[in-house]
């Protein structure tokens, strides 16, 4: 896989977490173990199951190129990185510098190329029109309101026109139903999100819900798909 043309930032070794108004998370490892502990034990395998549903919903090509912004500790980038294929490029940023050493040395410990790099949504490194699909999951709600629409002003920017955006959050706790609105607090409303898309210049937006399993923590997600126009 060939590297990005960096725009902006260089992304250096370890560089201090970009200044954000995001909720940063750098706790590297311990959040791969928080993950697995909380899907094994209280989301009976939701987490996996979002992660397959966002990843399919991009239809991803090889030789595409893809970017993950809030990527944390790559798990969805080094997947997308195996169905582009050697010819696809994907880049994953993240201000958490803890986050992407260790998205990095799981990337090396499974050989395949991911260019993971510190970065802030605000601010991608990379030129305009560079990708055909952007992810994120589980992210928009670390952002504030004003900083959502920046975000998403980027992602369309760095897009190819035609791309695809595919975003996975949890449901906002007053869209939950049950037992599970009393966990974990972030949340998006989904159709504040459908707007903000149209309002960023993507069109045939749509969603899927993934509601939680019976018995399960797990709050409830939607994941928006949407065209840069
Ligand atoms: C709940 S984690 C999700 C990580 C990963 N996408 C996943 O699904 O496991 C949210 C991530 O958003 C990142 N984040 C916070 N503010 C951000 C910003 N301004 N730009 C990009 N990412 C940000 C955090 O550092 C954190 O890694």
């Amino acid at each position: 896989m060939h590297s990005f043309t960096h725009h902006r930032h260089s992304s250096g070794g370890e560089t201090p977490a970009k200044e954000t108004k995001g909720l940063v998370v750098n706790s590297g490892w311990c959040y791969d173990l928080g993950e697995w502990f909380h899907d094994t034990f209280s989301f009976h395998g939701t987490f996996r199951t979002l992660r397959q549903r966002t990843i399919n919903l991009a239809y991803l090509q090889p030789g595409e190129t893809v970017l993950d912004v809030g990527c944390g500790t790559g798990t969805l980038a080094l997947e997308a990185a195996r169905r582009v294929g050697s010819t696809g490029r994907v880049a994953g940023v993240d201000p958490g510098t803890q986050q992407i050493t260790r998205a990095r040395a799981k990337a090396a410990r499974r050989n395949i190329s991911v260019e993971f790099q510190v970065g802030v949504i605000e601010q991608l490194p990379f030129p305009d029109q560079t990708f055909d699909v952007v992810f994120s999951t589980l992210m928009m709600h670390h952002l504030p309101a004003p900083l959502k629409r920046q975000g998403l002003a980027e992602i369309a920017r760095a897009l190819k026109p035609g791309g695809r955006l595919v975003i996975a959050d949890f449901k906002h706790k007053q869209e939950r139903a049950g037992l599970s609105a009393r966990f974990h607090a972030g949340g998006s409303r989904t159709q504040e999100l459908e707007d903000l898309l149209k309002e960023a210049g993507f069109d045939r937006v749509g969603t899927e819900e993934l509601r939680p399993p019976r018995f399960s923590a797990f709050p409830g997600a939607s994941i928006v798909r949407a065209y840069k126009c």
